[in-house]
C-alpha cells in the first residue's frame, strides 16, 4: 500500500529478467501471471488483450522492446539495431487506437538510435522502461490530486471500462482520481458500467477497487440515463486512449453516450489521461484510428454463442467524444478545463 493509500494493484512487472503479465481475461474468477520474453510475445498480450489500457500498453510494448533487443543482440551484437525495427514494428501494429503504444516506441527507438558503441544495449533500454512505468504511477497520483480537486463531494461518481492501475503502471487514471478522492471522503458511491463486450467494468474495474476497499455498485451501460436523472452522480469520470489536438477524446465504446447523456443532465465529465496520451499530430477526433474487433466478441459471452444464428455484428471498441462535452482534461502536468486547440496546445508547452 503506498502513502497514497488504496492502492495495491499491478499488473506489469519485470522478474527475473523476463516481463510478467497479470492475464487480464482471466480476472476476476482467476489471478494467473504469463511470462513474456520476446517482442513477438509482448505484441501477442496486447492484440489478445492479455493486457490493456492505453498506458498498460505502452509500458509492455517497452519492456517487449527490451526483449527484442536482448535476442537480437545475443544473435549478433553487430546487427542487432537493424534487425529489431521488425520487433518494432510487430509491437506498433498489436492495437492501433491507443496513441501511449507509439508514444513508448518512441521514446524506445529514440534511445535505440543514440546508444552508442558496441556495448549490450539491455541495461540502458531497461533502464529506460523501467522509467517509463515508475513515471506513469508518480504522473497518475499527481493527475488524481488534481483531479480530486475538482470534486466538490460527497458525490457519486460513474466510471466507464477500466481505466485503473490494471490499465497503467499503477494507480490508475480516472481510478487514479477516484482513488485520491475516495481517500479524501469527497466520493461515497462509485458506479461502474459493465462495458460490454469485454465487460472491463464487470470484471476488471470492480475487482480492482474491491481489493482495494473502494465499494462499487455495478450498473448496466443500458441505466445511464435514469441513473443520472436520480441526480446523485455529479461526474463521469473515465480514461482515455488518444486525446487530439483540438480535444477530441477517443475512449471505450460508449463514451460518447455518456459525454451526451451527461450534458443533459447537467453531469460533468472528467477524462483523465497523461500527457502521452496527447497527440497533437492528430488534429481532431475524426483523424483517429478506431479500432474493430472480431464480431464474436459480440456474438458470444464466454465463448458461448448468445445471439440468434445468422445475426452479424459491428463492434468498433472506440468512440471519440467531442471537445464541446468534456468539462475538464486531468493530466500529471494540470488540468485543461473546457478543452480545445489553444488550451491542449498550452498545456503540452508547459512543463
Ligand atoms: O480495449 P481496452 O480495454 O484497452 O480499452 C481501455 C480503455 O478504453 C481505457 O479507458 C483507456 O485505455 C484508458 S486506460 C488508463
Amino acid at each position: 500500500m503506498s502513502t497514497y493509500g488504496h492502492d495495491s494493484v499491478r499488473a506489469i512487472k519485470w522478474r527475473e529478467d523476463v516481463l510478467n503479465l497479470l492475464d487480464q481475461r482471466l480476472l476476476p474468477s482467476q489471478t494467473e501471471w504469463l511470462v513474456i520474453d520476446s517482442a513477438a510475445g509482448a505484441a501477442d498480450a496486447i492484440r489478445t488483450m492479455v493486457v490493456r489500457g492505453a498506458p498498460a500498453i505502452g509500458i509492455t510494448a517497452a519492456y517487449g522492446v527490451v526483449l527484442g533487443a536482448r535476442r537480437r543482440y545475443t544473435e549478433n551484437p553487430s546487427t542487432w539495431r537493424n534487425a529489431i525495427e521488425a520487433d518494432l514494428q510487430l509491437l506498433a501494429a498489436s492495437r492501433p487506437t491507443a496513441v501511449n503504444l507509439f508514444w513508448a516506441l518512441k521514446e524506445m527507438r529514440q534511445a535505440i538510435e543514440t546508444f552508442a558503441g558496441d556495448a549490450d544495449p539491455v541495461p540502458e533500454l531497461l533502464a529506460l522502461a523501467h522509467r517509463i512505468s515508475e513515471e506513469d504511477i508518480e504522473g497518475n497520483r499527481r493527475m488524481g490530486d488534481f483531479g480530486a480537486d475538482l470534486i466538490e463531494g460527497p458525490c457519486a461518481v460513474l466510471t466507464h471500462c477500466n481505466a485503473g492501475a490494471l490499465a497503467t503502471g499503477g494507480y490508475g487514471t480516472a481510478l487514479g482520481v477516484i482513488r485520491s478522492a475516495y481517500a479524501r471522503g469527497l466520493i461515497d458511491t462509485v458506479f461502474a458500467d459493465e462495458t460490454r463486450p469485454w465487460l472491463q467494468g464487470a470484471r476488471l474495474t470492480a475487482w480492482e477497487l474491491i481489493e482495494d476497499g473502494i465499494p462499487v455498485t455495478l450498473v448496466a451501460e443500458g441505466s445511464a440515463s435514469y441513473l443520472m436523472a436520480q441526480g446523485k452522480v455529479k461526474w463521469i469520470i473515465v480514461g482515455a486512449d488518444r486525446i487530439a489536438a483540438n480535444g477530441d477524446v477517443a475512449n471505450k465504446i460508449g463514451t460518447f453516450n455518456l459525454g451526451v447523456i451527461a450534458r443533459h443532465h447537467g453531469v460533468k465529465l472528467m477524462v483523465a489521461a497523461p500527457t502521452s496520451t496527447i497527440d497533437l499530430e492528430t488534429p481532431t477526433g475524426r483523424d483517429i484510428p478506431i479500432e474493430q474487433r472480431t464480431s464474436d466478441e459480440l456474438l458470444t459471452i464466454g465463448g458461448q454463442r448468445i445471439a440468434a444464428a445468422g445475426a452479424s455484428a459491428w463492434n468498433p471498441v472506440f468512440d471519440v467524444t467531442p471537445a464541446e462535452l468534456v468539462t475538464a482534461i486531468v493530466t500529471e502536468r494540470g488540468v485543461i478545463r473546457e478543452p480545445n486547440a489553444e488550451r491542449v496546445a498550452a498545456l503540452m508547452r508547459s512543463t
